[in-house]
């Protein structure tokens, strides 16, 4: 039995915050957040929108993308650090909102590398014939825990959600090899403060990220005995794209083979990943049976990758 993606989906807020529009709340400019980040604008969402909206509506276009309905889900996985309320979860709200049966809910805090434990959760779950799909999704509202006055960090963030379905593939295809980690040593680089605001030493989170992206790129791949040229399609989380590059570059593959979906989400966190599938997958970027390699880091410090072959 093997494990891949049935289906994805994401939602991203109508609301667009351009870079021209930061440039009025903080000192910046459009060119230093295009040349040191890669981001042109991010989504936010409306004051009566939470997590779990954004997170319901991807979820229904990944169950429909997946031909699926609620009632066939065996468990709902969430990952955020977003959540609307610490509990109860978002996993929980989304099984009703959503119709599913009773079944197992849990939210998962792994920050932006959250989508990639989810989807390594799933994968055990599945492959140990416990159950059959699983829904995961990775979802943020970052512009409430946003400090609106700090040029470092306000620039970068937006909100949205992606999901995918995970369950049973065919023998050829799907999730071929894993990696997961955390160094709490790093915690204090990237952390949610008493006042609810998020904090981040950039220059240290960006030291550890072009080490760590690269490296566990190249391991998922190295673990199936194949090597780097072989990858046919690269979704690194959209953090930076100077930190995506770096990835890009040690894997040796050309530009047009690498997600960069930053440009218009910013670093929506554990809503990353599946946000940049989603879309690429419906831009017919990823094709049948393609050596895909997802891979995501954030605070904690965590960091997880798959390889995998895509298809059902
Ligand atoms: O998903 C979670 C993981 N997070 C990340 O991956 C983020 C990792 N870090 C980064 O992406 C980068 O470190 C940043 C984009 C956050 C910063 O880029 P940098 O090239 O590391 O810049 P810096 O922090 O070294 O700052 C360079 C200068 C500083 O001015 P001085 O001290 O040289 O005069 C900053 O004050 O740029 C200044 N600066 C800004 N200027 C205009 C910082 N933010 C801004 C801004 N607009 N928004």
């Amino acid at each position: 039995m093997k494990a891949g993606f049935l289906g994805v989906g994401h939602y991203a807020p109508e609301k667009v915050l351009t870079n021209k529009d930061l440039e009025k709340m903080v000192d910046t400019s459009d060119e230093w957040i295009r040349t040191r980040t890669g981001i042109e604008e991010r989504r936010i969402a409306a004051d009566d929108m939470d997590t779990s909206d954004l997170a319901f509506r991807a979820a229904q276009e990944a169950l429909k993308d997946a031909d699926l309905e609620a009632e066939d889900l065996d468990m709902i996985l969430v990952a955020t650090v977003t959540p609307d309320t610490p509990f109860p979860s978002v996993s929980a709200m989304l099984q009703h909102r959503l119709g599913a049966n009773k079944v197992a809910a849990m939210d998962l805090s792994a920050a932006c590398a959250g989508f990639m434990y989810g989807v390594i959760t799933a994968k055990q779950f599945i492959e140990t014939n416990a159950y059959k799909n699983v829904l995961v999704v990775g979802v943020e509202k970052l512009s409430k825990i946003t400090d609106w006055s700090d040029r470092n960090t306000c620039v970068l963030f937006g909100d949205g959600a992606g999901a995918a379905v995970i369950g049973p593939v065919s023998e050829d295809k799907g999730i071929l090899s894993f990696e997961l980690g955390s160094d709490g040593t790093g915690g204090p680089h990237l952390y949610q403060t008493r006042e609810d605001l998020l904090f981040m030493n950039g220059r240290e989170v960006f030291k550890f990220a072009v080490r760590q992206m690269p490296e566990s790129s190249v391991n998922v791949v190295k673990k199936i005995g194949l090597s780097e040229q072989d990858v046919d399609y690269l979704v690194p989380h959209q953090a930076n794209i100077r930190i995506m590059e770096a990835a890009r570059e040690r894997l040796g593959i050309p530009e047009e083979k690498m997600s960069t979906q930053i440009k218009r989400y910013g670093n929506t966190s554990s809503a990353s990943i599946p946000i940049a599938l989603s879309e690429d997958v419906k831009a017919g970027k990823i094709k049948d049976n393609d050596l895909v390699v997802l891979v995501g880091f954030g605070g904690g410090l965590t960091w997880g990758a798959v390889a995998l072959r895509w298809g059902k």
